[in-house]
């Protein structure tokens, strides 16, 4: 990894992060999976599903400690997930990333390095990207949060998931979602111009299997359709 790899508005120093650095302790990478790539590119198509979920009860996102309860601290947090309200309990201290995971269910969204650095977690608040790892979830108090299961309509797919598909942007799959919504943001920001562009946009979504070439290849064109480019 290079210092360039981090400098972009990921970064976990950068002026207009929403994140928190302090969030969270380290954890591993999830379990390995065996799904096709539309699978991986859609995951909305089963997680939305479940949007039922999304009105849960007292509930921490801290793997392995105790629910809160009102009396211990826990904090009401309304906010949009995908297009639904959501009102969860939580610890102050949870961050985004894991009330996504543990406790909306939303798993679309990957937990790597859970430092700032690997991008994997890379999520929409109000059309920004940012880390959710580091972000805390008290901070999407009323506003609206978008993760790579809210990205598709129905059966049909965002641009950028079809383009990594068609451009075979992908090898195992882990990095993907966190690519996708940050390249998005990357089209959306106006910086999908050139590959050189696109590359230090994307300088903070790492992949391990080094599939970049194929992944600016496949930003360049979903910019295209998107008509921003
Ligand atoms: S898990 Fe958030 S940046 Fe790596
Ligand atoms: S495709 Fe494997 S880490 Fe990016």
């Amino acid at each position: 990894m290079t210092n360039t790899l981090l400098e972009h508005s990921d970064h976990p120093d950068h002026p207009d992060r929403l994140d928190d650095r302090d969030a969270g302790s380290t954890v591993g990478p999830d379990r390995p999976f065996t799904v096709t790539r539309r699978a991986v590119l859609a995951t909305g198509a089963a997680a939305a599903a479940t949007a039922p979920l999304l009105q849960m009860e007292f509930a921490s996102a801290q793997t392995g400690s105790p629910l809160p309860s009102p009396s211990q601290g826990a904090i009401a947090l309304r906010t949009t997930v995908n297009g639904e309200a959501v009102t969860v309990f939580l610890d102050t201290r949870t961050s985004l990333l894991d009330v996504l995971r543990e406790t909306l269910n939303l798993t679309g969204t990957k937990k790597g390095c859970d430092h700032g650095q690997c991008g994997a977690c890379t999520v929409h608040v109000d059309g920004r990207r940012v880390a959710s790892c580091l972000t805390l979830a008290a901070k999407a108090e009323g506003r609206s949060v978008t993760t790579i299961e809210g990205l598709s309509s129905g059966d049909a797919l965002h641009p950028m998931q079809q383009a990594f598909i068609d451009h075979d942007a992908l090898q195992c799959g882990f990095c993907t979602p966190g690519q996708i919504m940050g390249a998005v943001a990357c089209v959306n920001e106006g910086h999908a111009t050139s590959p050189e562009s696109i590359r230090e946009s994307m300088s903070g979504n790492l992949c391990r299997c080094g599939a970049y070439v194929t992944i600016v290849t496949a930003i360049s064109d979903a910019a295209r359709r998107m008509g921003e480019a």
